[in-house]
């Protein structure tokens, strides 16, 4: 690639545009409005420039050939939003700790954390879980905690469990760090005791849930948003079909239930909303 093309600024056109949108909406459920033509160029420039790609068109035609699965799942997971941190929506982890834990006593959980991003909620969860054990000795029995997220780069991240001081303040006061983390060069690791629970997985969505097995508790939190109505809806009813009867489905606070999934009932507790599957 010249020096000239590397610099040239990247431009998408409408045609491209809707090409992309589909490829898009195919590869991983993510729905792109109509005139984000501006976000598709940020988010894929410097990806175009490390495959010496000149143009979107070039893009396109190297996806439509469907051989190079590397370049689709980086231009998948260039185009993800991952913003997440601890304790999001603390109602949710305050009814873990006040109404599941309890509930489930030495019983075996299984909990899906569906779209972890940077890891920021399983291990919350796993926090929360920790928490409970010390004040409850003998009260709450094994956690598995299985998280997944489409994109590998964000997964690898959360692999790590290392996080700027930056990113370990947000939701986190001094003393949970002091109890959660150790001190890292790079900022803060958590504590082998909170990642051991947890088991990392790259796992698309929009794809059969078979292989992941049977849950009692699901966290889909934040992600539904970027999807169209009959996807989110599908992937409901196909998670309904994997939590056992009367397990709980966590969604983001800006996220309801559709009225016409009625497999679940609504419970508002704490301030916090949860779904419970009828049992
Ligand atoms: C905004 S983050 C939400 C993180 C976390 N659940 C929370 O609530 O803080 C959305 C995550 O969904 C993931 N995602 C998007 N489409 C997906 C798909 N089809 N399958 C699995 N994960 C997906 C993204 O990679 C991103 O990490």
């Amino acid at each position: 690639m010249s020096h000239s093309a590397a610099k040239k600024q990247l431009t998408c056109s409408v045609e491209d545009y809707q090409v992309f949108k589909k490829f898009l909406s195919d590869a991983s459920g993510i729905e792109l409005g109509d005139g984000k033509e501006y976000l598709v160029i940020s988010r894929l420039s410097r990806l175009l420039r490390q495959y010496e790609l000149a143009d979107m068109k070039a893009l396109l035609s190297e996806l439509s050939f469907g051989r190079n699965l590397r370049l689709r799942a980086n231009v998948v997971d260039a185009m993800t939003t991952n913003e997440t941190f601890w304790f999001r929506d603390a109602p949710h982890f305050r009814l873990l700790t006040s109404k599941i834990f309890p509930e489930a006593g030495n019983q075996r959980l299984r909990v899906w954390s569906a779209a972890c991003s940077s890891g920021q909620e399983p291990y919350s969860i796993s926090m929360q879980a920790y928490d409970y054990r010390l004040r409850n000795p003998g009260k709450l029995g094994d956690i598995e905690i299985v998280s997944t997220d489409i994109s590998a780069s964000i997964l690898s991240e959360a692999r790590k469990g290392v996080y700027s001081g930056l990113s370990a303040s947000r939701g986190l006061n001094d003393e949970q760090r002091r109890r959660y983390f150790s001190t890292h060069a790079e900022g803060y690791e958590v504590k082998q005791e909170i990642k051991e629970r947890i088991r990392f997985q790259e796992f698309n969505l929009t794809r059969d849930f078979t292989s992941l097995g049977r849950f009692d508790i699901i966290f889909c939190r934040n992600v539904l948003i970027y999807f169209p109505t009959a996807v989110k809806h599908d992937i409901i009813q196909r998670m309904s079909k994997i939590l056992r009867p009367g397990g709980y489905l966590f969604l983001g606070s800006t996220e309801s239930m559709p009225a016409k999934l009625n497999a679940f009932e609504m419970l508002t507790e704490q301030s916090g909303i949860i779904y419970q599957l009828k049992k």
